[in-house]
């Protein structure tokens, strides 16, 4: 079943959304070459805490942290670890929240210092992928002409779409229906209509789409190692259109205590 949200819990959405925001604004800079990937973790779940709000998946299945850091060939649920970035490195961030019942959900892909064309292309084409996708969430249309456009984007690059992990519906769950996969055919699946509230999130990869799972149980890795790239907003469908709750401008957030951080 899927949940459409009233106005009142599309304004505690709102909440929740602009603290994924603001604290993936203030991590932006510390994703540089020496970082330790666990030092993004805990400066992450102090920021989240000093906010009033929770980790979201820290303790999700037994997930044992607050970010989500994946390194290169690691597509999703890389573990913080003392494990150093270098100059190269792709760099996927993946952070929720639950605050005042409800859950935000965003992720962004860094290089740190110089890397390849590749690379920059691969970083590019998951955050253009989810753009094209969030146009297509309008009333009438279905849940699966975002699928299509988020494809047909990522494939017009000549990379590759992750098939076993799918965007979601979220809101006093992480995870709700629908599932939003990031490929199909268009035209299927439920249909778009104000209220509705989706996690859009990309996941690609440079080669082959394929998945293993490392010995730590979590690390969700490309089968062939090619670099991939995650992109995630928790949007949502309003009477204004879609917003984007977890915009790191604060553009989502009608919050009072938002728009009173400083701007890293
Ligand atoms: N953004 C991911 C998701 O939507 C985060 C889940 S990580 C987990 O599922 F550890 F909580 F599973
Ligand atoms: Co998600």
């Amino acid at each position: 079943m899927i949940v459409y949200k009233t106005e009142d819990e599309l304004r505690r959405l709102r909440a929740s959304g602009g603290i994924v925001g603001l604290v993936l604004r203030e991590l932006r800079p510390l994703v540089k070459a020496g970082a330790r990937t666990a030092d993004l973790d805990a400066y992450a779940e102090r920021r989240t805490r000093e906010l009033g709000a929770k980790p979201a998946f820290k303790g999700y299945r037994g997930y044992p942290a607050t970010l989500c850091v994946s390194v290169n060939e690691e597509i999703i649920h890389g573990l913080p670890s003392p494990r150093v970035l270098r100059e190269g490195d792709v760099v996927s961030i993946d952070f929720g929240v639950l605050y005042d019942g409800f859950y935000g959900d965003a992720a962004r892909t860094y290089a740190v210092g110089e890397v390849g064309p590749v690379a920059r292309n691969l970083i590019r084409t998951a955050e253009a992928s989810f753009r094209r996708g969030v146009e297509r969430m309008v009333e009438g249309n279905r849940v699966s002409d975002i699928s299509a456009a988020v494809q047909s984007s990522v494939e017009a690059q000549g990379f590759s779409v992750i098939r076993s992990f799918v965007g979601h519906g979220i809101g006093q769950a992480l995870h709700e229906e629908p599932q939003v996969p990031n490929f199909g055919f268009p035209g299927r699946g439920p249909k778009i209509r104000r209220g509705l509230v989706l996690a859009i999130e990309p996941m690609i990869a440079a080669g082959d789409w394929e998945v293993e799972i490392l010995a730590d149980g979590w690390t969700a890795v490309t089968r062939d190692r090619s670099l991939a790239a995650h992109y995630e907003e928790t949007v949502a469908l309003t009477a204004r259109g879609t917003e984007i709750l977890s915009a790191e401008d604060g553009s989502g957030t009608t919050d009072a205590f938002w728009k009173e951080q400083p701007h890293a």
